[in-house]
């Protein structure tokens, strides 16, 4: 049988409110043509992300009602931690609200002004905690990682000559961590192999650095590993996830991506110093250490989403669903992120859009677009997302791309293709979109709120 089916049947249905395309271009201008000020009930599909989207299984919700709701000691927790530790086995395991906070706590207590972070990519708010601290992110991910057309198993991959002529060159004592992200979102999803999370843990032990994982989506990226790796295709996937966690010293993880849950996080380590500190800030800023800024409830929806994260039809259908878009899109010739990624689509908005220069922000115009036409919600990841500069100036970004995340367990294939209808409508009619400008915008991450209009001033529907 050639068709993979989703490893699932439905229970519970959360209806979508359909719109027409009149209401749709409605709803658009009342939020100035920026999609994160759109209502939720106003999007036919939502891809805006896959982080705390996924649908919980029956065994999750199950699980809630036994949530231990002890402040301290709480059962959950306990549960929580094994469930954790069975996949990766680091000595401490500190509960967060999400993952951003584990880093937040991680970087506070091990970096000092001027210190460096090295990653393949680092994520936004990695970035963003890093230089909060006074400390700059350094991202080294192989070359054939920024290009888009290019194809390469493990786009996600370390440069790991760079790695270590950058730690020559700054000097290991400035150095108080180095990150690897599985996989590598802000470079399109992409995967890192084993070899090379084992090459980079060993140039850090040459440099006595410790290894970091920023594991969000650990699982897909296993999977990967098992389908594109040789050395590991007999291996099962839950062996894969330890291996992979053998290699490093801690990890910062989101449980909204592979935890399969709508909200928490955890930062792992085996350092007792830090680990120390680490808890003491917890306590000032997320709660005690055995709930951490979660209900107990939420420990176990991640307990019991770990177990389901690392099932092998899970993340077949997972990972075929993505690749099947993909494969659709380059047939008919739209541009798009290759290869895809695990978790998401990345369309090519210079190419799709090749009459809107990348000042007119034509990832922005392309997003509109599709949600004018079909009620599909993506989210520009390019010029509007970092042209602008802190002194004011604006740059044109490296790529203009829209991101189609999919949230996990959500969507069924008739979904799909109609997201696929939608696509390659607008782009039989790409030549009537016009580019935007911004009409309003804040002093910094401007995505989120930016007022935009066309560029002609008058609004015209895709
Ligand atoms: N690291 C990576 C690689 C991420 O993709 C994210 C979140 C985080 C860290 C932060 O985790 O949201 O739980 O605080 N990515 C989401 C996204 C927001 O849409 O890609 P968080």
């Amino acid at each position: 049988m050639k068709t993979i089916i989703e490893p699932f049947r439905i229970k519970s249905v959360e209806p979508i409110k359909m719109t027409t395309k009149e209401e749709r271009l409605k709803y658009i201008q009342e939020a100035n043509y920026n999609l994160f000020a759109l209502r939720a009930e106003n999007v036919l599909i939502d891809l805006l992300t896959d982080s705390g989207t996924s649908s919980m299984s029956a065994q999750q919700w199950a699980a809630m009602m036994n949530g231990d709701e002890s402040y301290a000691g709480s059962t959950s927790y306990y549960r929580f931690e094994q469930a954790v530790r069975n996949l990766m086995p680091f000595k401490y395991v500190i509960p967060t609200h999400q993952g951003r906070a584990a880093e937040k706590i991680l970087f506070s207590i091990a970096l000092k002004k001027g210190d460096y972070v090295p990653n393949n990519t680092h994520f936004d708010t990695t970035r963003a905690n890093i230089e909060a601290q006074g400390a700059i992110a350094v991202d080294l991910v192989i070359p054939e990682g920024k290009q888009p057309e290019l194809e390469h198993p493990f786009k996600g991959n370390m440069d790991i000559a760079k790695l270590d002529a950058f730690i020559q060159e700054k000097g290991a004592t400035n150095i108080p961590l180095c990150m690897i992200t599985i996989t590598n979102n802000s470079g399109g999803g992409q995967p890192v192999s084993l070899q090379n999370i084992k090459d980079t843990k060993a140039v850090c032990d040459k440099h006595s650095i410790p290894l970091f994982i920023d594991a969000c989506r650990f699982a897909e990226n296993a999977y990967f590993i098992k389908t594109r790796e040789d050395a590991y295709k007999d291996m099962s996937i839950i062996d894969i996830v330890r291996e992979i966690f053998t290699h490093a010293d801690g990890c910062t993880m989101s449980a909204k991506k592979d935890g399969l849950a709508n909200m928490g996080g955890w930062l792992a380590l085996n350092q007792p110093q830090w680990e120390e500190q680490c808890r003491n800030l917890l306590i000032l800023t997320e709660g005690f250490p055995t709930y951490g800024g979660l209900a107990g409830r939420d420990l176990e929806a991640i307990a019991t989403g770990l177990e389901e994260v690392v099932r092998e039809d899970y993340l077949q259908y997972r990972i075929a669903s993505t690749q099947y878009i993909g494969e659709r899109l380059t047939r008919a010739g739209i541009p798009i992120m290759r290869p895809v990624g695990g978790h998401a689509v990345y369309l090519d908005a210079r190419g799709f859009l090749p009459h809107i220069p990348p000042e007119d922000y034509p990832g922005q115009a392309l997003a509109v677009a599709l949600y004018i036409h079909g009620g599909i919600r993506g989210c520009e990841i390019g010029t509007v997302m970092f042209g602008k500069q802190p002194d004011g100036s604006e740059i044109m970004a490296p790529m203009d791309l829209v991101r189609l995340a999919i949230p996990r367990r959500v969507y069924t294939q008739s979904h799909m293709d109609y997201l696929l209808e939608v696509i390659m409508e607008v782009f039989e009619n790409k030549d009537a979109i016009q580019g935007m400008e911004i009409t309003w915008q804040p002093d910094a991450l401007r995505h989120f709120t930016a007022k935009f209009d066309y560029k002609q001033t008058q609004s015209r529907a895709a």
